[in-house]
């Protein structure tokens, strides 16, 4: 199934079932000061279910652009280096404002992915919470029962329902706000081999590539206050997300979510502008592969976005998205030979594929390609200088530390983004003197 029908069944799916289809919101956030990007499919409900805005629509299905790049969901540094994280990534969800709740919600997820999706029922797995005594919060008896209900129906044991903890099964928007437990879908994607050697539901939640979460049932119960204590919601919800291109990973029999439809044609078109091929073996030592993988992810992160109004900049969400276009810079510079700025090239290829969906894409395509380019030109130009001046520092340097003064040098004179210098730190083995770094830039401030 093509990933265009993949979204187009899931929101067919959920509109038989009553649900008011909306378009996502902007990935970029101007009015919460808790958060710069949206980074779940609920961020655009919370009033909604902090009881602060009406109820219009109790049923809602949309797929979400979302960028997990800072704060509390952050999974930039897994980004090309695994082949499932992304920074900008598509959520497919339904909610429920104080209309069905656990019964309704875990039925149509089985629904939708075993009848419909066809996917293979004894590959699946369900995590429930196992409650958390310091929150006071019980064991989620209630969607164990609901799923231990539907798998009996269908000739499967409880063996497929995991407990899980806090950490795991209790989903929070950040350090406040909205939260309650959640029942998580696991899949198990491996060869029928590697499944008889080792059992799917050991490696749920063990970071395994192909054991993997496809989609989180929340049932939102609680507001997480600032002093840490929860207090129930005026009513109960239902907030869900399925991350899309793991879903595409699933139902087009790939082991990547790069190899799916969503990447092919970027990861095709990086490797005939660079010339290196796309090995696609897994391989998180292969950089080649992993800067392939950084760059196809971390464009469409850019591009969106731009094309949502934010442009890079030094400061706060612009300077988290000119972070991620350096990144793939020089990923591109070092793994691929890339002295010349070529990443908005990849932006045509990115709005034939995206551009049907997202219109916002084809009607910034040419901003987006401008401000991509001139960032391109603008730190290739220093980005040489400070490769070397870092090449030469490890090389001389007494200890595996490297000096915060020095480190503030490469960010302050050549446009260096600290996790840009950490990353290269640690794939030489070194570390960042962090606190004497922090104090530089406080320095620069005063
Ligand atoms: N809000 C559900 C999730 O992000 O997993």
């Amino acid at each position: 199934m093509k990933s265009q029908e993949i979204r187009e069944t899931f929101l067919t799916f959920f509109k038989q079932k009553n649900h008011q289809i909306v378009p996502s919101a902007p990935m970029v956030i101007k009015n919460d000061p808790t958060l710069m990007f949206t980074n779940a499919g609920m961020n655009q409900f919370k009033d909604l279910f902090l009881g602060n805005s009406p109820i219009k629509d109790k049923r809602i299905a949309d797929t979400q652009k979302c960028l997990r790049v800072s704060g509390k969901h952050n999974d930039l540094e897994e980004v090309g280096v695994d082949t499932y994280h992304h920074t900008m990534f598509e959520m497919l969800g339904n909610w429920s404002f104080g209309d069905y709740f656990k019964k309704e919600a875990i039925e149509w997820a089985w629904e939708l992915l075993v009848d419909v999706y066809k996917i293979d029922k004894n590959r699946l797995y369900f995590t429930v919470f196992e409650g958390d005594e310091e929150d006071g919060t019980p064991e989620d008896t209630e969607a164990f029962e609901i799923w231990k209900a539907i798998l009996e129906k269908n000739g499967l044991t409880t063996d497929k329902i995991l407990k899980a903890n806090k950490k795991d099964n209790f989903w929070e928007m950040g350090d406040t706000g909205p939260c309650g437990p959640c029942s998580e879908i696991h899949v198990d994607i491996r060869s029928e081999e590697e499944i008889a050697k080792i059992p799917g539901k050991t490696l749920v939640n063990n970071d395994h590539p192909q054991v993997i979460e496809i989609w989180n049932l929340v049932f939102m119960e609680f507001n997480r206050m600032a002093d840490g204590k929860l207090k129930p919601l005026p009513a109960k919800h239902v907030d869900t997300g399925m991350g899309f291109e793991r879903l595409a990973m699933v139902l087009q029999g790939k082991k990547s979510n790069y190899d799916t439809d969503v990447f092919s044609p970027l990861t095709s078109k990086i490797s005939s502008i660079t010339a290196v091929p796309y090995k696609n073996t897994l391989d998180a030592t292969l950089k080649t592969d992993v800067a392939i993988r950084v760059i196809a992810d971390h464009v469409r992160a850019v591009a969106f976005s731009i094309a949502d109004g934010q442009l890079p900049s030094n400061n706060g969400a612009g300077y988290v998205i000119r972070r991620i276009l350096r990144r793939a810079i020089r990923y591109a510079y070092s793994f691929l030979n890339q002295k010349e700025a070529f990443i908005h090239q990849l932006v045509e290829v990115l709005s034939e594929q995206m551009g049907k969906f997202f219109p916002e894409l084809v009607e910034q395509k040419t901003l987006i390609i401008q401000v991509i380019k001139e960032e391109e030109e603008s730190f290739l130009r220093t980005l040489e200088k400070g490769i070397t001046k870092f090449e030469d520092y490890i090389q001389q340097a007494k200890s595996k530390t490297i000096d915060g003064k020095f480190a503030f040098e490469l960010y302050d004179t050549f446009g260096f983004p600290i996790d840009l210098t950490q990353l290269m730190a640690t794939e030489n083995g070194f570390h960042i003197d962090m606190p004497s770094f922090t104090h530089e830039l406080e320095q620069q401030k005063n």
